[in-house]
């Protein structure tokens, strides 16, 4: 049955009714004999999401997602659950553990994550800064790279939707990409070979319109590209905010996108984003985006402003968050950023028991992430780190932190639609 799309008021509504109507979704209560419920997470327009803890696994917390069934409405968490089965031979995704349906509700299980950006933008009151608006930004682009190889398009890349891979260690400074809820498969498969799915002629509005590119709001069948827009129009959220923010309508939204230059747009942010994005408005639905172009603009940015994925984040030191919600001067914000390239790193290697000790020129030993045999994570550390016993120089480290961020990763093309 062809699913129709939801207009975004209906949504409001439907968040509303599902609210009220999976009342009986309280902390203490259990779902599926297994799932006993904490906290409240999170409500967006599709969902419900609560903290659970595992009654077959002690202490084991996880994310669970609730959909309140009605015939008024078009079930998405299905399909949420069937793009997180495709993603499931992916590295650094959000992990699908459990679902199932109930009488009026459906419910997914899932890897708990940490923050999301608009908590961290929150504490970081005068916006990110380039260390941490790049490196967000390359994790954001490997997340939706691994979205489109699976042939889906995302359609509502947001703050709200990436959130940090956990709470503590290695996992808080790693960022994932959730709520496939919207997401739309752009490939169909027939005699074994897959094909761009055509394009239809007239559809609604998805996503969110502060985000969606000048395409989607002339209401285009949603492309790659549109994914990557909407990324760089949340980078520049979380820093300088974007000039419509405060817009409520879509026409002053669309008037303004058109006419705020993109020097004005990007003004105090790293000019390698300004390339970055008039490259996207180059690509067309059916392009496949050059990946490697968009990673490695972001890279030269990184090494041009010596920044290195080791470096801590505004939120993880004191001083810096302490700078950063000073009510100063307001020009501060245009100073160049200092990386602090001398000062102690907090990040660690991956330490078990069984492991070498940390090589002497690393960075000192701080908090560390889980032990491997125990993942309670989505992220999948690299077997490399465990048996490295050489030293090695923070740059090569980086990449052992973060696999998934290896310039490799970012030329593979595995979908070649
Ligand atoms: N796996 C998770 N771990 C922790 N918090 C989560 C997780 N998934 C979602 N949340 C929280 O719940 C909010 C809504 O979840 P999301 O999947 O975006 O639902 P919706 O489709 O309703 O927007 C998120 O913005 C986030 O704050
Ligand atoms: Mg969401």
């Amino acid at each position: 049955m062809m699913k129709m799309p939801v207009d975004i008021s209906k949504a409001a509504l439907r968040c509303e009714t599902m609210s009220t109507k999976i009342k009986q979704l309280t902390p203490g209560k259990t779902v599926a004999g297994r799932w006993t419920i904490q906290k409240l997470l999170g409500k967006g327009s599709c969902g419900v999401v609560f903290q659970v803890v595992d009654s077959k696994r002690k202490g084991y917390c996880a994310a669970m997602k609730v959909e309140y069934l009605s015939p008024e409405y078009d079930p998405t968490l299905k399909l949420e659950v069937g793009v997180l089965k495709k993603l499931n031979g992916s590295r650094d995704v959000m992990k699908l553990i459990d679902f199932g349906k109930r009488s009026n509700y459906a419910y997914m299980v899932t890897t708990l994550f940490g923050m999301d950006l608009i908590s961290l933008r929150t504490k970081i009151k005068r916006g990110f800064n380039d260390a941490s608006v790049l490196r967000v930004a390359v994790f954001v682009l490997s997340a939706i790279k691994q979205l489109h190889e699976v042939g889906y398009v995302h359609r509502d890349i947001k703050p709200g939707n990436v959130m940090t891979a956990g709470a503590t260690g290695r996992d808080s400074r790693t960022f994932c990409v959730i709520d496939f809820g919207m997401a739309r498969a752009y490939v169909v498969e027939s005699k074994g070979k897959r094909k761009l799915r055509p394009r239809r002629a007239s559809i609604l509005l998805r996503g969110t319109v502060r985000y969606c590119s000048l395409s989607v709001h002339a209401r285009n069948e949603q492309s790659r590209a549109d994914d990557l827009v909407a990324m760089m129009y949340m980078l520049v959220e979380i820093t300088l905010g974007v000039p419509w923010r405060d817009a409520k309508d879509e026409q002053i939204v669309i008037k303004m996108k058109k006419e705020t230059s993109i020097d004005e747009l990007f003004a105090d942010l790293p000019e390698e984003l300004k390339t970055i994005y008039n490259y996207l408005q180059s690509l067309r639905y059916q392009d496949r985006p050059d990946y490697f172009k968009v990673y490695d603009l972001l890279m030269q940015a990184m090494k041009r402003l010596q920044i290195n994925f080791l470096d801590p984040y505004e939120w993880e030191d004191a001083e810096m968050e302490r700078d950063s919600n000073e009510s100063g001067n307001p020009e501060e914000k245009n100073l160049p950023v200092e990386t602090p390239l001398t000062s102690p790193v907090t990040i660690s290697p991956l330490v078990t028991p069984s492991t070498p000790s940390a090589p002497s020129s690393a960075p000192k030993p701080a908090e560390i992430g889980p032990p491997v045999e125990e993942i309670n994570t989505a992220v999948d550390y690299d077997p490399k780190e465990l048996q490295t016993k050489k030293p090695l120089s923070r740059e090569e480290l980086q990449f052992l932190y973060f696999p998934e961020l290896r310039e490799k990763k970012f030329r593979e093309v595995l979908l070649e639609i």
